[in-house]
């Protein structure tokens, strides 16, 4: 298994193009499932978690094209039928998101089988508010073995949906299924992230009716059919928020390109607050710290526009070297500050209680082997090695493959002195 080695204390000086959101293109992607035309995809981010749900989709009877257009690189995306309406077990546990699959199968051909996702290491992360959310569109669900059966012989209906607690995942998963079910949905306590927006923006591209995306209360007019469209995907915030920190922790000054600030703007804030000069342009923006001492802040994750999740293990990373103590509070999972003891390896002074880390700041960290159970604490530990004294070495590569297209590559771009190493024997392939 690759592993990435990351030689501390160089400082970032340059200019790093962000790439599409991983999150919004796997809801895109399993927008295509809803027409038989194409749906063309640009700005689309080559990941891991794209060419699973790839695969899953060709499996659907998907034609997935992937090329360098114009405006970068793009997917078609082409469903004539759906052959089949079944995701596997193996497909659905390796990206959790892929569930999303089961919404688009059930409006376009009335029926589905998919596997249920299983837990996962931020936490228990159940699927009940998809589920609630197409029953009351009339499907009929039956669980067994770990798979949903669902079905709607004679096509969903509108209905009211209204969410116990916000979920990106299920408020999606409500659009895509709704989009196509005959008459009115309102979607209420909708989650408000950008990528409702962006999914909302695509599908009324395709010929949905879908208005009061990005708001609490989303309301779709289903029609009976969609077309094809072409969609921009839009910036990743995460990907956007996650090099912004890396450019505090190591110092110097980077310009983050083809993205948007205010996307993040609470994570920024608090950047800001630490001591960090962070400067919004219209084409992203610009990240600076030039020998300042950080200083400890207090947060806690929430919901759009709050302090996103993912954020929270990067920005803790950042927060092991600033002055005084600093307060994490996680609100969204129950099991996300496993980072913490890795970080604690690497010298990091933090106390976990619950969901809540205190993180006392130290005067360095020192390079050390670590190893993260997902994505965004993989990349916290990236961060931190940047810092540290020595050579840091990140095992399972495979999460930061999931999320970050050529990291090394574009941290190396501004300076930072990040390797890949092939396999456990230490073999270099770039
Ligand atoms: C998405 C993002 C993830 C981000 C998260 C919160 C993708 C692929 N992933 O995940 O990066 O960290 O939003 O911003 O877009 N919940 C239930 N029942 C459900 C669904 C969710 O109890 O049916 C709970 C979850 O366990 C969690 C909370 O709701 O505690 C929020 O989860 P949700 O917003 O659904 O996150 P995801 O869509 O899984």
């Amino acid at each position: 298994m690759d592993r990435i080695a990351i030689t501390g204390g160089a400082r970032l000086e340059g200019e790093i193009p962000i790439s599409g959101a991983k999150n919004s293109a796997i809801k895109l992607m399993a927008a295509s499932l809803l027409t038989e035309e194409p749906l063309r995809l640009t700005n689309m981010p080559r990941l891991a978690d794209t060419r699973f749900l790839g695969r899953l989709l060709q499996r659907l009877g998907t034609e997935v094209v992937e090329s360098d257009g114009p405006d970068g690189p793009e997917t078609l995306l082409t469903t004539r039928e759906i052959v089949s309406g079944f995701a596997p077990y193996d497909l659905v546990r390796q990206m959790r998101a892929s569930f999303n699959v089961l919404g688009p199968l059930l409006a376009r051909s009335g029926q589905a089988k998919v596997s249920l996702p299983g837990g996962c290491t931020i936490g228990a992360r159940p699927v009940d508010l998809h589920l609630k959310a197409l029953e009351a569109l009339g499907a009929k669900i039956d669980l067994h073995e770990g798979y949903v059966y669902a079905q709607a012989p004679r096509g969903l209906r509108g209905a009211a949906i209204d969410f116990p607690m916000v979920s990106v995942g299920a408020t999606e998963h409500a659009m895509l299924a709704a989009v196509l079910a005959e008459g009115e949905t309102v979607i209420t306590q909708a989650a408000c992230e950008p990528e409702m927006n962006d999914l909302a923006d695509c599908l009324n591209k395709m010929g949905a009716k879908v208005s009061g995306a990005g708001t609490s209360t989303i309301t779709i007019q289903g029609v009976s059919r969609l077309h094809g469209a072409k969609h921009a995907v839009m910036p990743d915030r995460i990907e956007t928020g996650t090099y912004a920190l890396a450019v505090a922790m190591a110092g110097g000054e980077v310009r983050l390109t083809k993205t948007r600030s205010d996307f993040i703007q609470a994570m920024l804030d608090k950047m800001v607050e630490a001591g960090v000069e962070v400067t919004p342009n219209n084409d992203g923006l610009t990240v600076r710290r030039n020998g300042t001492l950080l200083k400890a802040v207090e947060f806690e994750t929430s919901a759009y526009p709050g302090f996103p999740t993912d954020l929270q293990a990067p920005f803790m990373a950042l927060m092991t070297l600033a002055e005084g103590e600093s307060v994490i509070r996680e609100t969204i999972f129950e099991n996300r500050l496993m980072h913490a003891p890795e970080l604690r390896r690497m010298g990091a002074d933090i106390t976990v209680h619950g969901t809540e880390a205190r993180v006392r700041g130290v005067d360095s960290l020192e390079g050390a082997q670590v190893m993260a159970t997902d994505l965004r604490a993989s990349v916290s530990l990236v961060i931190a090695g940047l810092a540290a004294k020595g050579e840091t070495i990140v095992n399972r590569v495979y999460h930061l493959d999931r999320g970050f297209e050529r990291l090394e590559e574009k941290l190396g771009a501004c300076g930072a002195k990040v390797r890949r190493l092939k396999g456990d024997g230490g073999e270099e392939v770039e």
